[in-house]
């Protein structure tokens, strides 16, 4: 068995600075990873990181939009700590090496994001993600730890209570593997491809928080997911809020820009569940265009010059170019909601801390709460960074004083045992259909407006994909790449993580953030200003709730 004292699942942002932060603190450190980590979804982040910088903002405001557009379900505790962080770990991951995009005085460069009171969104053209996962990475390179690459989690193990290590599958040589560990910091990041319309990856797959919930944790907010109100026309590639941050206009098939609808003041700046809202809602009115790939509306770039538009969104114009065949120099892009972000994932306290000794979580994986019911743009790879530091630090923490994982060879075999039987079937279901299927059911259920019969639809039909995964085939017999095998553990984790969305957004019978209920179209503070907590139970999810903690921001109605 490989033994380490801190493994740290997932080689994205969050991954790497709880990596950094364990080995700082003098730790034996492995990071395992299903991708190289400079191909993790990190690097898709596009538009910027929030920080309150510079004389004319402040962090109270920073704070203040964060429970706003939170629509009051971030605990505000978190919140403080995490916009008081940003500040300096903006300049620290400068000055590990990233090189942000620069105003004419030399200052860092600031874009205006959705929903923010402040233009504070520090950037690095529209590249902004891999422009710190490399600078992370670089430092990260100079400290001596173990890289896992290629290895996708399969299991938590757990025993006396606490975790001890974990099962993972090595794609090269196609051979499970057991690691014990005495903390485990999960930074798998989102679990997006549960929808069929998402900007996501392929890899993002939920690995951590399947794992997670089969251990023993507690999934946190799952009915909050986030829809992008930008990504491009049937690809559903990120069309990032810095075009509209930028000066960029939403138009419809009437010419209008429609926003002045849905937030009068702001307009196209609102808040991501405004925004994506008000695209579907023209839509429905008529007032989309229609075209093969489905309806939509226009961004317009144009009118803010080639030059602008060619040196601040660079990936923009490359990936209308190449995805959509149009020059947003000279033409609209052709736009429409998808799933960008899980605002939900694994409980945590602002420590990393789940409810389950020995086992942490950070990034998009967690749920500490800080987005509450919606998030704000540029807040998400402030989080990968300052909880990802925090998940290490406690990590390592435990792990000084934690004893030696209690492990044995036995383990690994109880725990391949039922994957290795999907290889030895001789008819079964294949993981792909049941994966698309999945996709389908979630588009289409479980969306950005729900309501009582489509959920409970979307919950009959995810049920039923879960009975017939219990009879799941792998046909590939090969050992290395099985791409089959690693399909059907993915979408195992993914089915298991989509009931729980459902059933969370089932019993939250109010509107809230990015939670649209057209039976419930109200927030009902009085009932739903909390939490709600999925463990798992040997017939779905058990539901429980926890309150949210206050500082000093009172609930209001929120207007944009
Ligand atoms: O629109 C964007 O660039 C996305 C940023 C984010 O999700 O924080």
């Amino acid at each position: 068995m490989i033994r380490h004292e801190v493994v740290v699942v997932g080689a994205g942002l969050a991954g790497q600075r709880a990596a950094l932060a364990a080995v700082e603190a003098g730790r034996d450190v492995a990071v395992v990873s299903k991708l190289h980590p400079l191909r993790s979804h990190s690097g898709a982040a596009q538009g910027g990181i929030n920080a309150a910088v510079g004389a004319e903002d402040s962090v109270d405001t920073h704070i203040y939009d964060t429970v706003k557009g939170s629509d009051y379900l971030g605990d505000q505790d978190a919140i403080e700590f995490f916009c008081r962080e940003a500040g300096p770990t903006v300049v620290e991951m400068e000055h590990f090496g990233t090189i942000f995009s620069r105003a004419p005085d030399g200052s860092l460069a600031r874009r205006a994001f959705g929903g923010a009171g402040f233009p504070r969104t520090i950037y690095a053209a529209d590249r902004t993600g891999l422009a710190l996962l490399q600078g992370l990475w670089e430092r990260l390179g100079t400290e001596e730890f173990t890289l896992y690459s290629e290895w996708d989690l399969t299991e938590l193990l757990v025993r006396d209570g606490s975790v001890q290590g974990l099962v993972a599958f090595d794609r090269r040589r196609g051979e499970f593997e057991m690691i014990g560990a005495k903390s485990v910091v999960l930074a798998t990041g989102p679990a997006g491809r549960i929808y069929g319309h998402t900007t996501n990856a392929h890899s993002c797959t939920g690995d951590g928080l399947a794992a997670a919930y089969d251990a023993g944790a507690y999934l946190k907010d799952m009915e909050f997911v986030q829809f992008h109100p930008t990504a491009l026309l049937e690809s559903s590639i990120l069309i990032t809020e810095g075009a509209r941050g930028e000066g960029g206009y939403l138009r419809n098939s009437a010419g209008e820009r429609f926003m002045s609808r849905y937030a009068p003041h702001v307009l196209e700046l609102a808040s991501r569940d405004v925004v994506s809202r008000a695209i579907v809602t023209e839509v429905l009115a008529g007032r989309g265009f229609h075209g093969p790939y489905g309806d939509y509306v226009h961004l317009e770039l144009m009118h803010l010059g080639k030059e602008k538009v060619e040196s601040r969104l660079q990936e923009i114009c490359d990936y209308s170019r190449h995805f959509a065949g149009i020059d947003p120099v000279t033409e609209p892009i052709p736009v429409y909601p998808a799933q960008h972000y899980m605002m939900g994932g694994i409980g945590t306290n602002s420590r990393g801390e789940t409810n389950l000794p020995g086992l942490y979580a950070a990034g998009e994986a967690a749920c500490v709460s800080i987005h509450g019911a919606n998030r704000l743009g540029g807040n998400s790879l402030l989080e990968t960074l300052v909880f990802g530091k925090q998940a290490g630090l406690a990590a390592a923490e435990h792990a000084e004083r934690a004893t030696a994982p209690a492990l044995d060879a036995a383990d690994l075999d109880r725990s391949v045992a039922p994957i290795r039987a999907w290889s030895s079937r001789s008819d079964g279901e294949d993981p792909s259909t049941l994966r698309t299927e999945m996709q389908r059911t979630m588009d289409r259920y479980v969306g950005i407006y729900r309501n009582e019969a489509d959920l409970l639809e979307g919950l009959r039909q995810v049920r039923a994909l879960r009975a017939r995964f219990e009879r799941v085939r792998v046909v590939d017999r090969s050992r290395v790449f099985n791409l089959n095998l690693t399909d059907a553990v993915e979408t195992g984790h993914m089915l298991e993580l989509a009931e729980t969305i459902v059933v969370g957004a089932y019993a939250r019978t109010e509107s809230r953030g990015a939670h649209s209920r057209t039976d419930y179209p109200k927030r009902d503070d009085a009932r739903w200003m909390r939490h709600t907590l999925a463990k798992r139970a040997a017939d779905g999810p058990q539901l429980s709730y926890s309150p949210v903690a206050y500082t000093r921001w009172e609930p209001k109605e929120r207007v944009y």
